[in-house]
């Protein structure tokens, strides 16, 4: 079936997603240096767009920027007084992004923060960087429980946290795997169904990508 999943998502791309020399080259940099291809697929990418646009952001907060490429889809739905906030524990990673991000002429609404989230979301508590309207999780999974907190943290009611990489191959549902990233997930499930102040649900996806899926919770 995979091969069916990318043959039809290359078909979706060339109705519905033209190609676009920023994001394209954002992608091909990003694979040339050897960096992970843990980016979100283009039609992902322009969904989580259109999430963004929907939810009229104007603050945005992602945390794993990895090449910046489901960056440059968020920032591109933001005013041009809006801003993105995107957290990369990686140097690399984060030199990668903020040169695609200055390609796609985004930088002076684009700020790539260097260092482990867990370390720089309380700084932006500190700074009282919040409420952003739409917060992206899609880092290291084990920490998704810790992400989701400081995203409530920094959210305001009517704010929209979409997280990343919830399926994994259907392997959410093996309660006996020792997988940290799957317990990180079971947990941030947990999380949802017991937390009053958001109502969440959860997409399963196929694609180019494989089988996987995004959770959405709003703040109420
Ligand atoms: N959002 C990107 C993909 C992110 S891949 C896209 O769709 O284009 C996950 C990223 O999270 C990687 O770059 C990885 O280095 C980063 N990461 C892993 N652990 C982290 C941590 N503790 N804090 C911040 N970033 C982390
Ligand atoms: C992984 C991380 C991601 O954010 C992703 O979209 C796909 C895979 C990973 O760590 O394996
Ligand atoms: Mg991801």
């Amino acid at each position: 079936m995979r091969e069916t999943w990318a043959a039809v998502d290359q078909y979706l791309v060339d109705l519905l997603v033209p190609p676009d020399p920023v994001l394209d080259m954002a992608l091909q940099d990003s694979h040339a240096a050897g960096l992970p291809a843990h980016n979100v697929s283009p039609p992902q990418g322009k969904f989580l767009q259109i999430l963004a646009k929907i939810q009229g952001a104007r603050r945005i907060l992602e945390i794993g920027t990895l090449g910046g490429y489901s960056t440059i889809w968020l920032a591109r739905a933001l005013p041009a007084d809006g801003r993105l906030i995107t957290l990369e524990a990686e140097a690399d990673h984060a030199d990668m992004a903020r040169a695609n991000i200055a390609r796609a002429g985004l930088s002076s609404i684009v700020e790539v923060r260097l260092g482990k989230a867990i370390d720089t979301l309380p700084q932006l508590a500190a700074e009282n960087a919040g409420p952003f309207d739409f917060i992206f999780i899609d880092a290291d999974k084990p920490s998704n429980p810790d992400y989701f907190t400081w995203a409530l943290r920094l959210s305001r009611p009517g704010s929209l946290i979409v997280i990343d990489n919830v399926i994994r191959n259907g392997e959410v549902i093996d309660v006996t795997s020792s997988s940290p990233s799957i317990y990180g997930i079971r947990r941030l499930n947990e999380m949802l169904a017991a937390e009053l102040r958001v109502s969440a649900t959860t997409i399963q996806t196929v694609g180019s990508k494989g089988y996987d899926g995004f959770t959405i919770a709003r703040v109420r």
